[in-house]
């Protein structure tokens, strides 16, 4: 698939609603199909919700990636880690969003409208869309990540 056709899920609450918009224009300008969740306004409503309908479509494969953007990022990657085929991060930085991608495999970016300028977000966003997982070492510690019993964790 073409990067710029990769299908993406998008979720804020009122914090971040604005920046998600944003970023909405900029991945459908890009040709991203977009299925943005909300929240659609400025009332407040909560994080939780937005983070659990983003990690369902990207777990049942209907998004390639998600955003999610609160104030922090922290919040929604919290929720949205509670999905075990989900890698959720908070992203400042290109840096971080190239490496979450080639060594974690992450899945969802995560934003912080209170924390991040939105020219650093959009950069780091464009980094982790087009940063390939690496595989190869990355993949047994990967396959780690959610708990196994005991016996395996040696
Ligand atoms: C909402 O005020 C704020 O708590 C939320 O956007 C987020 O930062 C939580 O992690």
């Amino acid at each position: 698939m073409n990067p710029a056709e990769t299908p993406i899920a998008l979720g804020a609450d009122h914090a971040g609603v604005a920046l998600k918009d944003s970023l909405r224009a900029a991945l459908e300008a890009a040709g991203h199909p977009v299925r943005d969740f909300g929240t659609h306004g400025d009332g407040s409503v909560d994080y939780p919700d937005f983070a659990h309908q983003v990690a369902r479509a990207v777990t049942a494969g209907e998004a390639v990636f998600g955003v999610l953007v609160c104030g922090t990022g922290i919040g929604m990657a919290i929720a949205a880690n509670r999905h075990p085929e989900v890698r959720a991060v908070v992203v400042h930085s290109t840096t971080e969003a190239r490496l979450t991608r080639a060594h974690n495999d992450a899945n969802i970016a995560c934003f912080g409208a209170r924390t991040t300028g939105p020219e650093v977000v959009l950069d780091s966003l464009s980094a982790f869309l087009t940063t390939p997982y690496e595989g190869g070492r990355h993949a047994r510690r990967v396959s780690k990540i959610n708990p196994s019993p005991a016996a395996q964790e040696a």
